[in-house]
């Protein structure tokens, strides 16, 4: 018969704890919230004041509710007050020995009968069950930041884990307003190793002069359709812990794209954290060191970005590649004369494959500029070796001209979005493929985990199947890396015509 929870211990109550005591004492439970010392056991509880306080003020909690959920939660600096709780989650820093030692502690006040939880973002809950003598009762509960707002809740059952345990407490995240997701012990869960993933890619190819960061950011927000870009992310979660989060990823990978970029090393060195160091990507200061995080060639791929001065006077523009004329037809609407491509002032190549193919055919390749329209706002301009960086400014204002926001790049597979969305899309079919998590559950979890305004196969079937396995195979013909080959159930998939990845 599945248990009920009535008394929950929240043993750390930081950030993620004095949040995930709020959650259960909202939802009627009792909250026995746990801290080192007295001092912190203030700042904990002023942690809680505070955010029901914020949550009353704009009108998501009633002052009744509040004071019943006060009311509920009692604070202390035992453990052995955890005597009577059903169930513990442990959210102290992300350090092993510290986790370890507090589990031997549960182990020994705690109920037999208790579930202890985890609220480790990385580390193995496995290694954690193993310092208690009832690893069959330890599971992992991972929150999101922050946890009150956050739907998801990841819950992850180790190959000890008893039948039933991770059920209940998937159950208990339900009762409370979360949507679970079950997993096994994998480094990252499904959130993280998919995330980070991608966002250490981002890093890649910013190193690489791909692009700039702001247009790297600019691709994935207003062309992917993501809540903010890469760069901004990295810094919102901070360079510190998206660093240790990459190494631990490779740790278990052993996959080169998990092993961190050395830019995000560099800048974590220097103690460039993000926004709570004021400075990581961007500056959050000020502007006057806007420039120091980026590598000198992106700054040098960055001088044919839209606005960076110097605008060619153009009359006349040729446009060759598919939807050429749509693109002709509204540039003559907007005053630009079509011109041949030998005499025109700009060439416009409307093109997914390396621009430098068409350019090597011209007569005067520095005119011609690659154009890859992606989403409904966002054009990537793309310069070849070639391209005159007059002629790439010249797009891009042309490119502002349609409504659309520039993202100026070099001739690289996949471009910008194509490069950071697919390989993403790719790990969660191969994450699939592997038995780790449904289909239904990735995309519950990056829409929830992340604010996703789909879940990598919602978005494979929206681009199609087909486009995605021939851009990573283009990207694996570019760069050779192991983890761009198309997963073969993404080829089989395409090869038997099927429009969809699973069971739904
Ligand atoms: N911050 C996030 O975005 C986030 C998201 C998901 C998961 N996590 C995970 O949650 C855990 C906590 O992270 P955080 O950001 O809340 O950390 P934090 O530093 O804000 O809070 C940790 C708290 O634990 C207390 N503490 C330390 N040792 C203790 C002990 N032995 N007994 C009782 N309290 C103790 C500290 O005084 C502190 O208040 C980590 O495992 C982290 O990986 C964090």
């Amino acid at each position: 018969m599945a248990r009920t929870f009535q008394t929950v211990g929240v043993v750390g109550l930081g950030t993620m704890g004095a949040g995930i005591a709020e959650v259960f004492a909202r939802a009627g439970l009792r909250v026995v919230g746990v801290e080192v010392d007295a001092q912190a056991l203030d700042r904990g509880r002023g942690n809680l004041h505070r955010s029901t306080e914020r949550a009353v003020s704009r009108g998501r909690l009633s002052q009744d509710e509040r004071d019943g959920l006060l009311a509920r939660t009692t604070f202390t600096g035992e453990l052995s007050d955890l005597g009577d709780a059903d169930l513990v989650i442990e959210a102290i820093p992300e350090v092993m020995d510290y986790k370890r030692a507090l589990f031997a502690d549960l182990d020994r006040v705690c109920r037999p009968d208790a579930v202890l939880a985890t609220n480790t973002s990385s580390l193995p809950v496995t290694a954690i069950a193993a310092t208690t003598s009832r690893p069959g009762q330890v599971v992992g509960m991972h929150f999101f930041n922050p946890a009150p707002v956050m739907g998801l809740v990841e819950v992850v059952r180790t190959v000890v884990t008893e039948d039933g345990a991770a059920d209940d407490v998937a159950a208990l995240a339900r009762r409370v307003g979360k949507t679970p997701v079950i997993v096994g012990d994998r480094a990252g869960f499904v959130v993280n190793r998919l995330l980070f993933g991608y966002l250490n890619h981002a890093v890649t190819l910013l190193e690489r002069g791909v692009a700039a960061k702001e247009d790297i950011d600019t691709a994935m927000k207003a062309g992917a359709g993501l809540p903010m870009g890469p760069f901004t992310l990295l810094d919102l979660i901070g360079l510190d812990v998206s660093h240790e989060v990459c190494e631990v990823l490779f740790q278990e990978s052993r996959d080169r794209v998990h092993a961190p970029a050395p830019l995000l090393r560099e800048l974590v060195t220097a103690g460039l954290l993000g926004r709570k160091s004021g400075r990581g990507f961007h500056d959050y200061d000020g502007a006057a060191a806007r420039a120091a995080a980026e590598p000198a060639a992106t700054r040098r791929a960055a001088g044919a970005a839209a606005g960076a001065g110097g605008r060619l006077g153009v009359a006349s523009v040729h446009v060759f590649g598919e939807g050429a004329d749509d693109l002709s037809s509204r540039l003559s609407a907007a005053g630009f004369e079509p011109g041949e491509a030998d005499e025109a002032d700009v060439v416009i190549a409307l093109s997914g494959t390396p621009v430098v193919e068409h350019a090597a055919r011209l007569p005067r390749p520095e005119r011609l500029t690659g154009l890859h329209l992606v989403g409904e706002r966002v054009a990537e301009v793309v310069s070849t070796v070639l391209t005159a960086p007059e002629a790439a400014r010249a797009v891009a204002d042309l490119v502002k001209v349609l409504g659309r926001t520039p993202v100026a790049c070099a001739d690289r597979a996949g471009f910008v979005v194509g490069a950071l969305l697919y390989p993403y899309l790719n790990d969660a079919v191969r994450m699939y493929d592997s038995g780790y998590a449904s289909v239904e559950d990735i995309d519950t979890a990056m829409r929830l985990g992340c604010g996703y305004p789909a879940g990598p196969f919602e978005t494979l079937e929206a681009v199609g199947l087909r486009t995605v396995r021939d851009g990573l195979r283009a990207l694996y013909a570019e760069y050779r890396e192991p983890f761009f080959a198309p997963t073969p159930l993404l080829d089989r998939l395409v090869t038997a015509g099927v429009t969809s990845v699973g069971e739904r």
